[in-house]
């Protein structure tokens, strides 16, 4: 099962994300938690020239798209393909629905040409379920306030208002497997309504795998 967190930076996704795994290490169930860019050697290099490198001309939209492309494209060969297909639980903190809210609609890149490239990028690999964390940009920027900001952080509020927007959109489009939650929301309710929305979406599993066997 793939598990992804999703929001803009600072909406504590990634403290969830971290706590989901922590319990299902608990239970024994094998659990791998990554967050992209990263997750490999090459992904690795890839996340720093992302978020790190100083350039002295300005990154272009379609360099970063491919760059997080081929960061995602080497992780899921090397690493999510094989771990789904032993049943490992994977959660990822970032997939495709970033590549749309900050590439498409933060950078202004076409849909369609941002489909494409996730689909391959991911081997069509698709999440069963996501959790997007809605935040107002005032709350999240003064959390990333006191953290430090990476080169995509000191970006503007216009363009955040445009990766919010393209968060929502995803969220609309894909109401299947997304599940909005509260941000400001305490971190221990937050945690209770992902573990609930997590066995739902395993029994579900459990129950479809169930029904092909038969
Ligand atoms: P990271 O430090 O991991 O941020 P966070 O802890 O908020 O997840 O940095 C990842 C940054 O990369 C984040 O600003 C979002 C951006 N990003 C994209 O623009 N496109 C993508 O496809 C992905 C995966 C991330």
């Amino acid at each position: 099962m793939l598990i992804t967190f999703e929001g803009i930076d600072g909406c504590g996704k990634s403290t969830q994300a971290t706590l989901l795994a922590d319990r299902l290490h608990q239970e024994n169930i094998e659990t791998l938690l990554l967050r992209e860019p990263g997750g490999t050697e090459l992904s690795e290099h890839i996340r720093a020239l992302l978020l790190h490198k100083e350039f002295t001309r300005p990154l272009c939209p379609e360099a970063e798209l491919l760059l997080f492309a081929a960061s995602r494209a080497q992780l899921i060969h090397e690493v999510i393909k094989p771990a789904l297909e032993r049943g490992a639980i994977v959660i990822l903190d970032r997939f495709t629905d970033s590549t749309i809210a900050y590439q498409g609609f933060g950078r202004g890149i076409a849909l369609d040409i941002i489909t494409q490239i996730n689909r391959l990028a991911s081997n069509e690999i698709e999440p069963d379920l996501t959790f997007l964390f809605d935040i107002s940009l005032k709350v999240a920027s003064a959390r990333r306030e006191s953290s430090g900001k990476d080169r995509i952080e000191s970006e503007s509020e216009v363009f955040y208002t445009h990766v919010i927007q393209g968060y929502m959109y995803q969220a609309q489009h894909h109401n299947e497997r997304m599940n909005v939650l509260d941000g400001t929301a305490p971190i221990e309710t937050l945690q209770h309504q992902i573990w609930r929305l997590f066995q739902e979406e395993r029994g579900r599993d459990i129950k479809n795998a169930h029904h092909l066997d038969q």
